[in-house]
């Protein structure tokens, strides 16, 4: 156990085949940083809670290895729970405890002293908006409700790393809202976040990192930025004053993939942001006047998309 370590989250060749269906994962090998918030990316059925379920030691892998904070993580599992906020996609809890019941007994559990306990409970459920109906039992409560207690109880013991499958999932705006700002503000005191979704748009606002899972297998990962500026076509439209000289002069270029003519713009699409430094300088050397550079800066739904596509022409 080692709870400095650059990586909290690590696999080995993770893989999981159900019985009598094709591997829900295969070999997955995936790094988590420490401090950071990492998306885990993928659309339904992609493998995701599959792979949650056995960072948490929740399922057995067929073969490969995970690891938590450099532990492997075997059938004896109960310290797990003390190191790792886990949401699960379907929070459910006993129906005829009161949320103040529920987190009470989860902290006894992780040995938190009464006192302690009672102002943290008190605390949690007034952080996850749940202070008016503490007293209600569970069994009463809305999905989003259930969204809430889940949060809270992983939040319990202030563990150093988060394991949330779709944390924002069956909530309305407001509550997004809510669990996106917890998030951050436990990321903003140090803690690791690992949070599936499949969400484009949510991962590119809460996450630094990303994993994208396709079918069981890692499609790309690494760092958001990285993925928008590199690698994957942009569209850029210049507005210049000879357009026929221009063509001449860029059309051998290699990175550019392809160009139209309209009038006095030229909307070409480059294989990348850097690309356009090297364009604007040929043009000005050669007395082009440049009116506009327009960069469409791929949005990470283009991104994403454009790999998908490419997986499925292999
Ligand atoms: N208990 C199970 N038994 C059989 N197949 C399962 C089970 N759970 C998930 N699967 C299958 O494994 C694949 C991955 O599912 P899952 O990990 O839930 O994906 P995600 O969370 O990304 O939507 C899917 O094809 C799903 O149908
Ligand atoms: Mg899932």
């Amino acid at each position: 156990m080692n709870l400095e370590t650059e990586y909290p989250i690590r696999t080995e060749k993770l893989s999981k085949k159900y019985i009598k269906s094709k591997f829900a994962l295969n070999e997955v090998d995936i790094r988590i940083k420490s401090g950071k918030i990492t998306g885990f990316l993928g659309v339904n059925g992609a493998g995701k809670t599959t792979t949650i379920k056995l960072l948490l030691g929740l399922l057995e892998p067929t073969s490969g290895k995970a690891y938590i904070f450099d532990e492997e993580v075997k059938s004896e599992k109960a310290w797990l729970k003390k190191y790792i906020g886990y949401l699960p996609e379907f929070p459910r809890f006993p129906g005829f405890l009161t949320p103040v019941e529920l987190l009470k007994i989860y902290g006894e559990f992780y040995g938190m002293e009464k006192g302690e306990l009672s102002n943290r409970v008190r605390e949690l459920l007034n952080l996850v908006e749940l202070s008016d109906v503490e007293n209600k039992k569970i069994k009463t409560f809305s999905k989003g409700m259930m969204q809430r207690v889940g949060l809270a109880s992983a939040l319990l013991n202030s563990p150093p790393l988060y394991i949330l499958d779709e944390p924002t999932s069956g909530l309305d705006l407001l509550g997004q809202q809510l669990v996106k700002n917890i998030i951050r503000d436990q990321n903003s005191q140090g803690k690791t976040v690992f949070m599936s979704s499949h969400l484009l748009k949510e991962v590119q606002e809460m996450c630094s990192d990303i994993i994208l899972l396709h079918g069981g297998k890692v499609l790309w990962s690494g760092e958001i930025k990285e993925l928008l500026s590199s690698n994957i076509n942009t569209n850029v439209r210049l507005n210049v004053d000879r357009t026929d000289e221009t063509v001449k002069l860029i059309k051998d270029l290699s990175f550019i993939k392809s160009f139209t003519v309209n009038g006095n713009m030229i909307d070409m699409v480059v294989e990348s942001q850097d690309n356009i430094p090297e364009i604007s300088t040929i043009l000005v050397k050669n007395n082009i006047k440049i009116y506009e550079i327009k960069i469409e800066t791929l949005n990470i739904e283009n991104a994403v998309l454009n790999l998908l596509k490419g997986d499925e022409s292999e």
